[in-house]
């Protein structure tokens, strides 16, 4: 077989079959098939797509590409959540110490920061102490104790994801349907639990820009998930503005806390409480409603708060209540007229943290752990000339001046009041 012959027939919109596709897989991680030709294979899925039987053949071979975690010795009820990416998006922070503390058991593997959204693992570095890199042992003993670990993508799980993910990073070939859902669900079936749920975003600050878009990965990832004998189920959330008010990575713990101890924004709030309550639903087999309750139970008797506690305790922070070192410049941007917030681009804002220092323009940039943005005001408030809008935080006080005029373009007004957009689009079983 030559990988030449497999790029032509996808160029030329053919399906590929289980061979071709292990083929490229296994020649692109041990070397043999070189970048230039990966690229263009991506490029072609990009515009050719993929049929459902393609995009299923390529996770389990993406799956299979390096180890698999055997959590077979915690029983059934083994739970795992992804985000497809947001800006603000710290619910693992809250969504895992919640299901932990009903007796899911939370063995999670997360991420770093990409592009403009942000990632579980950077910002549970923000915790003084956090060690996000446990041996196997330690990893399986933790979770034996107290039901819950989160640690980045070590050792050998999912390479081809791994190399494929880095190169379509700078090839514009990440946001296409077959590519992130074999993505995602390979790192979720080689992660090896038993229930998950995943959350999809749609809007400007996802991959995904429409709620349909995103409506037909939930779908197609759903479907690889109940194949493989996962409980997979997803919802579709709005990521047109960003969740929550803090943005950044030890703003956004600092945020967590304050929902963990039953206060913070109702928007983050409600989709934690949505995504937990589909997680111990599946995972216990009970009805959506009882879960509800259990859930919120969870949250406002703080019994999640002291499961978040105990667990960052064991994975090394210094202290269960954890203080975070502020920035050494803030800055305040005020509202340029009256009226309302129109709309908030949330890809735009997540791009601004990032010229703050709380993403990584190159791979291999050091964040600032205080950089970030606290918003005053979000879409649909209404705002009189000179209100404060938002406060920028960074270390490198340079970078305010792009930041401010980043965050301005992203902000459209309004005379009137625009409607509500629903928080939670739908639900796919
Ligand atoms: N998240 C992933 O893990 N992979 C993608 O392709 C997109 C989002």
């Amino acid at each position: 077989m030559r990988m030449y012959d497999v790029i032509k027939k996808k160029r030329d919109g053919f399906s590929l079959t289980k061979e071709e596709i292990d083929f490229f897989i296994k020649g692109y991680v041990d070397g043999t098939i070189p970048d230039y030709q990966a690229s263009a294979f991506c490029m072609a899925v990009f515009y050719k797509g993929m049929t459902e039987e393609e995009t299923a053949n390529l996770t389990m071979a993406m799956a299979n590409s390096g180890d698999t975690v055997d959590l077979s010795r915690f029983g059934t009820l083994t739970a795992d959540k992804h985000s497809t990416g947001g800006v603000g998006d710290k619910t693992t922070l809250i969504v895992a110490p919640i299901c932990a503390s009903l007796g899911c058991v939370m063995a999670k593997m997360s991420g770093r920061g990409l592009g403009h959204t942000g990632g579980t693992i950077d910002k549970l570095e923000s915790i003084e102490g956090f060690n996000t890199a446990l041996s196997p042992e330690e990893f399986f003993s933790q979770v034996e104790k107290i039901g819950i670990a989160v640690v980045g993508q070590t050792g050998n799980l999912t390479p081809a994801d791994k190399k494929l993910y880095a190169l379509r990073d700078v090839t514009a070939t990440v946001d296409s349907m077959p590519l992130i859902a074999s993505s995602i669900m390979s790192k979720k079936l080689a992660a090896g639990s038993k229930n998950i749920v995943l959350d999809v975003k749609y809007g400007s600050g996802a991959f995904m820009k429409t709620p349909e878009d995103a409506e037909g990965l939930a779908k197609e990832m759903v479907k690889i998930g109940k194949a493989c004998a996962r409980n997979t189920t997803a919802l579709i959330t709005n990521m047109n503005r960003p969740l929550g008010n803090n943005i950044g990575n030890a703003l956004e713990v600092q945020e967590a806390l304050e929902v963990l101890n039953g206060e913070g924004p109702e928007d983050l709030k409600e989709v934690c409480l949505a995504l937990a309550t589909q997680l111990v639903s599946v995972t216990k087999n009970i009805s959506a409603e009882a879960a509800r309750r259990l859930t919120e139970d969870a949250l406002y008797t703080k019994k999640a708060l002291a499961k978040f506690k105990e667990w960052i305790v064991a994975q090394g922070s210094v202290t269960p209540d954890p203080v975070f070192k502020k920035a050494d410049h803030s800055y305040e941007i005020t509202a340029p007229c009256d009226g309302y917030i129109l709309s908030a681009d949330a890809e735009k804002i997540g791009v601004c943290a990032v010229i703050l220092g709380a993403g990584r323009e190159k791979k291999d940039d050091t964040i600032d752990m205080s950089a970030g943005i606290i918003l005053n005001k979000k879409t649909g408030d209404k705002i009189n000339k000179g209100d404060l809008l938002a406060t920028l935080y960074s270390c490198n006080k340079s970078s305010f001046e792009n930041a401010e005029k980043r965050f301005l373009e992203a902000l459209e007004f309004s005379e009137n009041e625009p409607p509500k957009e629903p928080l939670i689009y739908k639900v796919i079983k």
